[in-house]
């Protein structure tokens, strides 16, 4: 059913200070096609001693090298021509992704590329409309602040969309005038190369984005507890989140983190139904379920239920699971065995607390990590698939008859990251807007994204918001100025 890699990629080193280097173990770890199951690549390993030499390079070109002084408007002109190249090598990158996360290639080509360049058109539209203030303070004072860069910026990135994640963090850090240490998940970190071969060709100055693959733990950690990054901006899990945040706490250096979700999908009988079944498919399935803001909790209206999830499990059976290299499959295969397993498990889990499986619930095929698109009904928000991230292509759907119910459970979960309300009565809808305790509220629609638009989460979810021009507040600090005009 997978078709056999067509391409082959070279050996993948680590680029520090504009050069691609081995790590100083010499060590290589393995990157993995999670659709055949087999290597794609080696790639340099990254670990404390990488990072060190990443953070000096990155400091180096702060404090001595252009970046952070040439014209605003020139920064732009970088990011620009990062945006045109990376709109020239659109194939590769998308077939990259596609082969290291097991993404469908329609996905990769239509909704990661796209989006990755609208963000780096947005943010190089920015550079040079960051300014200060001047402040009307008692006395005979002149009082103006200043926006600066932070410095030195640590991101530490999923798998989940590994060229978007990258450009998502990359484009506002770079935009403001800082410099950049990128580690990138360890299951897909082919883009993130390319799009450093991409900076280097746009003419990004060297030491200004340095990147180093490597595992969470020794790379990923070292990055984050080093005493020279000031700032660290982190996506993925929440334990891993909270490690983060502690390992920021030796230099205080300022975080921002975007961790997992819950996300209520609330579906009323008032609703135009098919576009809320056309919801909850890409709610779930999108990104074979591997979304932080996943609609994995289903609240159907009792008078709907049956009939919606009639619809629901016929396209859900209808979804064709494969090859992620066709351009027509709808879903790939989950990013590794681990996550595989863990998908698996927790459908286990939800079979055990009683919940009745309306469609899949198994692997699909014998090769590769596929999972078939799972639905759950007759979940009670309690049961464990209805707390967890589980982070697959597993819907767990809940009857509702009261609303103030349904609000409580919704906001019922450590997590806020989004959720989604569809209906036909704008009063409820807006309403339900401000009830519902979530960074991103979606109303008749689903997974609406924009470079201009804030992301990010309430509660656990996280906290700092990326995208949109909240994202500069994350890249920039404040320097307020006095000037005496008494003298
Ligand atoms: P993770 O949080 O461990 O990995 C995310 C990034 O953090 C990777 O680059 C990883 O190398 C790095 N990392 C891991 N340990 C670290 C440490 N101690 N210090 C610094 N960096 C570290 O997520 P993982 O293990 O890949 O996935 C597990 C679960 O996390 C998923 O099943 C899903 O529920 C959730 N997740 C949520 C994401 C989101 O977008 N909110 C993205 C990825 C995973
Ligand atoms: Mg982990």
């Amino acid at each position: 059913m997978v078709r056999k890699m067509d391409r082959v990629i070279k050996s993948q080193k680590l680029l520090i200070d504009g050069k691609w280097v081995d790590s100083v173990s010499g060590k290589l770890f393995r990157t993995i096609n999670p659709a055949t199951e087999e290597e794609i690549t080696t790639v340099a390993e990254g670990d404390k001693e990488d990072i060190d030499l990443a953070v000096a390079a990155a400091r180096k070109a702060f404090e001595k090298g252009p970046w952070r002084k040439i014209d605003a408007r020139d920064r732009g002109l970088i990011l620009l021509k990062i945006m045109e190249l990376v709109g020239e090598n659109r194939d590769e990158l998308a077939w990259l992704d596609t082969v290291d996360n097991g993404k469908p290639i329609s996905e990769t080509t239509n909704v990661d590329l796209p989006l990755a360049i609208d963000c780096l058109l947005y943010y190089a539209g920015w550079t040079d409309k960051i300014h200060g203030e001047t402040i009307p303070v008692r006395g005979e004072f002149f009082n103006y602040t200043i926006r600066e860069p932070v410095g030195v910026v640590g991101q530490i990135i999923p798998w989940n969309f590994p060229l978007l994640m990258a450009v998502w963090k990359i484009a506002p850090a770079l935009a403001c005038g800082n410099t950049v240490v990128l580690k990138p998940a360890e299951q897909t970190p082919l883009s993130a190369l390319k799009f450093g071969e991409i900076c280097q060709e746009a003419g990004l100055p060297d030491g200004v984005l340095n990147i180093v693959p490597g595992y969470g733990p020794t790379a990923g950690a070292a990055l984050a507890a080093h005493m020279d990054v000031d700032k660290v901006a982190f996506t993925g899990e929440n334990t891993t989140g909270r490690l983060v945040m502690r390992a920021a706490a030796g230099n205080l250096k300022r975080i921002s983190l975007e961790l997992g979700g819950k996300s209520p999908n609330i579906v009323f009988a008032d609703s135009d139904l098919d576009s809320a079944v056309n919801g909850a498919m890409t709610g779930i399935f999108f990104n074979q379920g591997e979304v932080c803001c996943a609609g994995s909790r289903l609240f159907l209206e009792k008078k709907i239920h049956d009939e919606f999830l009639e619809k629901l499990s016929d396209r859900a059976n209808r979804l064709s699971v494969g090859d992620p290299q066709d351009p027509n499959t709808q879903m790939g295969a989950q990013v590794s065995k681990e996550q595989f397993d863990k998908i698996l498990s927790y459908i286990d889990s939800g079979k055990q607390e009683g919940a009745k499986i309306v469609t899949g619930g198994e692997r699909s095929g014998n090769k590769g990590y596929f999972v078939k698109p799972t639905i759950f009904d007759e979940v009670n928000n309690t049961m464990k698939i209805a707390k967890e991230e589980i982070f697959g292509p597993v819907v767990s759907a809940i009857a509702f008859e009261d609303l103030d119910e349904m609000v409580k459970q919704s906001n019922g979960s450590p997590y806020g990251l989004a959720a989604a309300v569809w209906t036909r009565d704008i009063s409820k809808a807006h309403k339900l807007a401000r009830e519902l305790k979530a960074g991103t509220i979606w109303m008749n629609t689903y997974n609406m994204f924009d470079a201009a638009s804030p992301f990010g989460g309430y509660k656990q979810s996280g906290f700092g918001r990326e995208l949109g021009m909240h994202s500069l507040e994350l890249y920039t600090q404040v320097k307020s100025v006095w000037v005496n005009l008494g003298i």
